[in-house]
């Protein structure tokens, strides 16, 4: 129970990546907030949720490239919860892999909506209720952000992606340095390439060939499941990495060595 007491809002939690911590921080006895745009999906994360632990988890509708949705969802974890404690920032979109002049402005436009604007939209939502909260110790808040290795060792075809992670990789250590008087933590996942329905638009087309292509790089030789990235994220999040800020902590079975 390594988050018990806390109030987790997880953006982009109705699949993957998301879903799964979102599942994994119910389990360590986190309250959790799925926020998405899938509400199907959302609906049915917060069902399983509540099988795990009653009353710890509800769906807020949330399109993270809108500030009204962001702020709404993290007002509704106030709300519900009486606190916010943790925002996850893990919504994310990418062009399919192609040539870089072929991607168009609305897709580059939607890239940098959803994975970079996001997060200084929820920052900005966020830091009230953390400045709030009275702890004095390095938990007041945390924000974890989960960035990618194409942000650190980009593949090609992906460019305004990979672009976009970069830039989630500078804010997060920026905000590190920047809220670390306030005991605000601000840290970063960079996942390896891994089983989730974006896996296809990164790899072109999903055939044996690519991905025997994608896992050759990969020094463990396997692809990221979502609950190599849950479990880094409850130790980033959680009391017991209280000392680390501005982290960026590669999940990739070696990739950016
Ligand atoms: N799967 C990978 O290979 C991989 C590798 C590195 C990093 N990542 C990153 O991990 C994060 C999670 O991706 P995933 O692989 O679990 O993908 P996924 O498609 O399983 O989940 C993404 C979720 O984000 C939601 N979403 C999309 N746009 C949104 C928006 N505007 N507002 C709110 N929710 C929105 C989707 O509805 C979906 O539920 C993304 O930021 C992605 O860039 C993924």
């Amino acid at each position: 129970m390594r988050l018990q007491g806390k109030t987790a809002v997880i953006t982009g939690a109705a699949s993957g990546f998301g879903a799964e911590m979102a599942r994994v921080f119910a389990r360590e006895g986190a309250n959790v907030v799925v926020a998405d745009i899938n509400e199907e999906w959302g609906r049915s994360v917060v069902e399983e949720i509540e099988g795990i632990n009653s009353g710890s988890a509800i769906f807020s509708f949330a399109d993270v490239s809108k500030k009204t949705d962001v702020d709404g969802m993290i007002q509704a974890a106030a709300d519900h919860f009486g606190r916010v404690d943790i925002l996850v920032n893990n919504a994310g979109y990418t062009h399919r892999n192609m040539p870089v002049d072929q991607v168009s402005e609305e897709e580059y436009d939607r890239i940098f909506d959803v994975n970079v604007k996001s997060v200084y939209y929820g920052m900005n939502a966020v830091l009230p209720h953390f400045r709030a909260q009275d702890q004095a110790g390095p938990n007041r808040g945390v924000v974890l952000n989960i960035a990618s290795t194409a942000g650190v060792r980009p593949r090609p075809g992906l460019v305004w992606y990979n672009a976009s992670k970069s830039a989630m990789i500078g804010a997060t250590r920026s905000l590190g340095i920047e809220l670390g008087a306030e005991n605000v933590r601000v840290v970063a996942i960079n996942p390896v390439a891994g089983e989730t329905p974006l896996l296809e638009k990164f790899m072109g087309e999903d055939t044996p060939e690519k991905r025997a292509a994608f896992k050759a790089t990969v020094p463990l030789g396997r692809f990221s499941q979502p609950s190599d990235i849950a479990s880094a994220a409850v130790f980033l999040v959680s009391d017991e990495a209280e000392f680390l800020t501005g982290v960026c902590l590669e999940v990739d079975g070696g990739r950016c060595i």
